[in-house]
């Protein structure tokens, strides 16, 4: 290509690029025309001088084009000789052919699945989580409008006047120590769990506790028991960890192995015992020690996910298993994206004492932790008593939505669909009849502007699963609930 159609080209793109600086427009269309095919291999550019006169812009420029074209080998510049087109033809040649299966993927997946590893792949295939996040009747979310702003706010000035330059470098392995100490706290006496603060492992929040305690338990093809139903944010964090996941039955006392399943002990056994997600019924003392005894004796780990148990609208917060553990075996998972807000990404982990070290080094190794700050301010907030003052108001307030949910419910279907779990936590399970496909009413739901999510899909094995909506009520107003289930009620009502 003659220097002079260069040129002429790019007088006619280059105010097409709106306003980026010449610098970067003009290496894009050199660029461009290279890799098209216009300038070709060997192709002389015009002189530098020249082309600033064309283009009417300084010289400096292009030159400056011309240097970072150079380093990065689409031209070669001779010495006093000119700048010349390389060949870049080579480049495509010495690439390997993409094999046919390759192609056939790309073809099948062009979201770009197909990059991904088997372990990618399945984790995007069985994904659970949602963008929406507000909404009548959106599970598992608190209202975060409720959120403590002004002591919260308060506490944070505060340490942002002291210049806490500590707070703001990586944190130490197992989080800022201050925290850790009213965490365990904390929980002794709200919980019953027993712990030092060396045994409080920051985290952000329970999903990542119970990921690192997969990976530093377990190794892939391990067997793990999970409750059937179960939560699908843990069971994808374990089927990803690699390991062999076994749905366990629960009845009204919670999980409940049969002899097979006692046959075969697992490396792994968690649990939501103060709260079954999603059925919501509490674990007797009978299966809490069973299951004690059972993982003293095949010494297999149990995890305990604790996380919405402050919510019990009619008796008062149960203890933890943790807090029954004679032998060392249960891992307490915990959070406040439920008790504060799921934004915070604040979450902690207790581990028995000969794990601790390793717990706490791992996460600092993996993630390279931070987020003092809020810990700081999580602190204080906890040692000056303002989160049980906290729960105590939200749950008086999440009491009455839940009562306001349940008149809806009934309201519109008297007592012919059975309202599972509604004694505790942010969200209650209205029944639909064997036979209905949850997953249409969730969907038809949606069109409508309610969001609900189907139980059988918290099924790791569908063919027994249960058809129900989760219907979260916590994050939703008496005055947004009625109107929502009005709507919702419309599309049950044509399932039934
Ligand atoms: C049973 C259960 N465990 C854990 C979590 C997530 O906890 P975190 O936000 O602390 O990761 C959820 C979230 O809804 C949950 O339902």
């Amino acid at each position: 290509m003659e220097s002079f159609i260069l040129s002429e080209w790019l007088l006619q793109h280059f105010d097409s690029l709106g306003d980026s600086p010449a610098y970067r427009r003009l290496y894009q269309l050199i660029c461009r025309a290279i890799l098209e095919g216009r300038l070709t291999a060997g192709s002389r550019l015009p002189s530098s001088r020249d082309l600033a006169a064309d283009l009417g812009i300084a010289r400096n420029t292009v030159l400056q084009v011309y240097e970072q074209l150079s380093e990065e080998g689409y031209v070669r510049a001779g010495v006093g000789r000119g700048t010349y087109v390389q060949d870049i033809s080579q480049d495509l040649l010495d690439a390997p052919a993409a094999p046919e299966d390759t192609l056939a993927q790309e073809a099948a997946h062009p979201d770009g699945v197909h990059h991904l590893s088997r372990r990618g792949r399945g984790l995007v295939s069985r994904l659970g989580f949602s963008n929406l996040q507000a909404g009548a009747f959106m599970p598992g979310i608190p209202d975060v409008r409720e959120f403590p702003l002004k002591t919260w706010s308060r506490i944070q000035n505060r340490l942002w006047r002291s210049e806490p330059w500590d707070l703001m470098r990586y944190a130490p392995a197992g989080g800022y120590g201050p925290v850790r100490q009213a965490i365990s706290d904390y929980l002794g006496s709200v919980r019953a769990v027993r712990s030092s603060a060396q045994q409080v492992v920051m985290t952000t929040g329970i999903h990542q506790g119970i990921d690192v305690a997969a990976r530093l338990l377990c190794d892939p093809g391990d067997t793990v028991w999970i409750e059937e139903p179960a939560y699908w944010g843990v069971r994808n964090l374990l089927l990803t960890a690699g390991l062999r996941l076994v749905p366990v039955r629960v009845d009204a006392e919670g999980i409940w192995p049969g002899e097979a399943e006692y046959a075969r002990p697992p490396r792994l056994i968690v649990v939501a015992p103060s709260h079954q997600y999603p059925l919501g019924m509490v674990m007797s003392l009978a299966r809490r020690r069973m299951l004690l005894e059972y993982a003293r004796q095949v010494s297999c780990w149990i995890i305990e996910d604790d996380y919405d148990s402050e919510f019990r609208y009619g008796t008062r917060p149960l203890a933890s298993l943790q807090g029954m553990d004679e032998s060392g075996r249960v891992l307490y998972a915990g959070s406040f994206s439920k008790t504060l807000c799921p934004g915070l990404r604040v979450g902690f982990m207790v581990v028995p004492e000969p794990l601790a070290d390793a717990f706490a080094n791992a996460v600092a190794e993996l993630y390279r932790e931070g987020n003092m700050m809020n810990h700081a301010v999580l602190a204080e907030f906890l040692r000056e008593g303002h989160l049980a003052q906290h729960i105590r108001r939200v749950r008086r307030r999440y009491a009455e939505r839940r009562a306001c949910l349940i008149d809806e419910i009934h309201r519109h279907f008297d007592q012919t669909l059975e309202i599972i779990g509604g004694d505790a936590g942010l969200h209650l399970i209205l029944a639909l009849p064997d036979g209905v496909d949850d997953t249409l009413v969730v969907r038809d739901a949606l069109q409508q502007g309610v969001v609900t999510r189907a139980l059988s899909t918290y099924y790791l094995e569908r063919t027994h699963a249960r058809p129900g909506l989760l219907l979260g009520y916590a994050g939703v107003s008496p005055e947004d609930i009625r109107p929502a289930f009005d709507t919702l009620a419309r599309v049950v009502g044509a399932y039934l």
